[in-house]
């Protein structure tokens, strides 16, 4: 998926939704960051996350973001300057070669980002580098195949989800993360599910967002056309209370020897 203006607007919107505000909740608790942390946010998108660790590690601390989207970049910039935190440092970097010396960081983040890259062991390479010995990683990925979304036609839903998955590199990477991580010379410390629950629609939620990304995307591919892409959003925000969406995102924490 190229991260272009339209997509990353689409994307800070969604990310904005108290259903994303809860998910940073939770990857924020495991980050357990304190003054004076030094932190690298890889895929650091609208820098939503950096700005409230920026809050968090203080005037003494240090947040780095990267990221190969100028447009994500741009957004994230806006909120560079935080109240009470250090200036956020922003790159325009891939993950597979990180523009930070060895050793520069106590904790390395990265949220909805390493479904997206191909060389994963490669880009795990590049964060031992930079972590300090002991330094953490959090990571947080979706596994496409627990999402559970009410159509009216299910097999239209079905395509259009296989169309869906071509934006990523790996849809289905949390299942194989913890072994990946451990070949990387990891040791995962903690995993956990995070959740994702619409129950209804509400266009102010992350799902209702997501229909908008999904229907921008799919047109053209797995011979899905722009009609259907319309004809099955439309099906999907004309469900009210009979509206369901359900998500896993999958946390992993692990330490670097
Ligand atoms: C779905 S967004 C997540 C943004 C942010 N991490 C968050 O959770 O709010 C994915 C981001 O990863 C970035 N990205 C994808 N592949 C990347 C790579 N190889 N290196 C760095 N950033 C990458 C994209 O440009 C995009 O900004």
């Amino acid at each position: 998926m190229q991260f272009d203006l339209g997509v990353s607007q689409q994307v800070e919107a969604v990310y904005t939704s108290a259903d994303v505000v809860e998910q940073r909740r939770v990857v924020r608790a495991a980050l357990a960051l304190r003054p004076g942390d030094r932190v690298l946010d890889i895929g650091v998108g609208p820098g939503l996350l950096a700005a409230e660790m920026a809050a968090e590690v203080g005037p003494d601390g240090r947040i780095c973001g990267i990221d190969i989207s100028e447009s994500m970049l741009a957004i994230a910039a806006t909120r560079a300057e935080v109240a009470g935190g250090p200036t956020i440092e922003l790159e325009l970097a891939s993950a597979g070669r990180i523009p930070h010396a060895a050793e520069s960081f106590d904790v390395v983040v990265s949220t909805q980002v390493f479904e997206y890259i191909e060389d994963v062991a490669g880009a795990l390479e590049e964060v031992r580098r930079v972590l300090r010995p002991g330094g953490r990683v959090v990571l947080l990925d979706t596994d496409w195949d627990s999402l559970v979304w009410r159509s009216s036609d299910d097999e239209r839903m079905r395509r259009v989800l296989t169309a869906f998955e071509q934006h990523l590199a790996d849809p289905h990477l949390p299942r194989t993360f913890d072994d990946v991580l451990t070949k990387a010379g990891f040791t995962v410390t903690h995993l956990q599910a995070v959740p994702l629950l619409n129950a209804r629609y509400d266009e102010r939620s992350y799902s209702a967002g997501l229909i908008d990304i999904v229907a921008g995307f799919v047109p053209g591919r797995d011979k899905v056309t722009d009609v259907e892409a319309k004809a099955w959003a439309d099906d999907l925000r004309g469900l009210g209370s009979g509206y369901f969406f359900s998500l896993n995102r999958y946390l992993f924490v692990a330490s670097a020897l």
